[in-house]
């Protein structure tokens, strides 16, 4: 048996390791869970705001019958000076087993980890990596395609800045499939993530192409000055019903959200049939129950 102790990133995991948490995703779609999580105490302390992520693991710990507290950073002794460190070790010693945590700075979530001893979670850091999101995202892709070695999945928009189209890199290459990245130089650099990634201008040229197309939103709290204009990005890279035109019939649209109508899609993809924001969404909660299990329980299929 092999237990994981944190998730930093989708490079904590092996292919296998996810696949074995897909499994057991699937398996949590289906039926009762049971109280998996029964005496472990669970902390969420999140530092930028949340809807989905936040949401999502209070309810999958719920389910799992964890006891499930909220930290409010702003409410916590953080602000009488108490480091981030000296938070961890206190919440570990009065017997609390996962601390869930996002952050805007980069390297956050592993600094606590290296001071708490129990599971860390990185529910997004800086533009770092949002590993969770990654695994519900590849879950959908899986779900929609099976296999996906040789798939060719899209990520289009401010990629620089995306916390989510890093652990999807990371993720989708663990598993054999192409990423091409599309997006302005000043949110795309000509080099960036090679060779792991194609690196494309033009999202016309490639949408007939791919199986999967993932929108970005364009991370205005993580930049000064936005690298062109609003109305040359949309233009150039807002998906609209004209581009949808050019994609196959079963190919699919995502977002890992907040989207922004007008911005990087129009309305017309919310009405497009292979459009799979909803689908994301909904396999958050089993897909980090399933992280939960796995990270306090093990996996007893798995050899290490
Ligand atoms: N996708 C995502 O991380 O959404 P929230 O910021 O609402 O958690």
């Amino acid at each position: 048996m092999r237990t994981r102790r944190s998730l930093i990133d989708l490079d904590d995991l092996t292919a296998s390791e996810m696949i074995y948490i897909f499994e057991r995703t699937a398996d949590f779609e289906q039926e009762e869970p049971g109280s998996l999580l029964d005496g472990i105490a669970c902390v969420n302390m999140f530092f930028e705001n949340s809807t989905r992520t936040m949401t999502s693991f209070t309810l999958a710990e719920q389910r799992l019958g964890g006891n499930v507290i909220t930290l409010w950073p702003k409410e916590s002794s953080l602000q009488k000076g108490e480091t981030i460190e000296d938070t961890a070790i206190t919440l570990a010693a009065m017997g609390v087993n996962i601390l869930v945590i996002r952050h805007p700075e980069d390297g956050y979530p592993r600094r606590v980890a290296l001071a708490f001893d129990g599971h860390v979670i990185n529910a997004g850091d800086g533009t770092h990596a949002h590993p969770t999101q990654g695994l519900l995202d590849i879950y959908t892709i899986r779900q929609e395609f099976g296999e996906l070695r040789g798939r060719r999945v899209a990520i289009v928009g401010d990629i620089l800045h995306s916390r989510v189209a890093h652990s999807n890199i990371a993720g989708l290459r663990a598993f054999g499939a192409e990423v091409i990245l599309v997006g302005p130089p000043g949110f795309l650099p000509d080099d960036y993530m090679q060779p792991h990634a194609e690196v494309v201008r033009d999202l016309d040229s490639i949408l007939p192409d791919v199986d999967a197309v993932m929108l970005l939103r364009i991370q205005r709290e993580r930049f000064k000055d936005m690298p062109l204009s609003d109305e040359e990005y949309i233009a150039r890279y807002r998906l609209d019903s004209k581009r949808l035109k050019r994609m196959r019939d079963d190919a699919i649209v995502m977002h890992p959200g907040p989207y922004h109508r007008g911005m990087e899609l129009d309305a017309s993809v919310l009405d497009f049939a292979g459009w799979r924001y909803a689908n994301q969404v909904m396999h958050g909660v089993p897909v980090r129950m399933a992280l939960l299990d796995f990270l306090v329980n093990g996996a007893r299929a798995l050899v290490a």
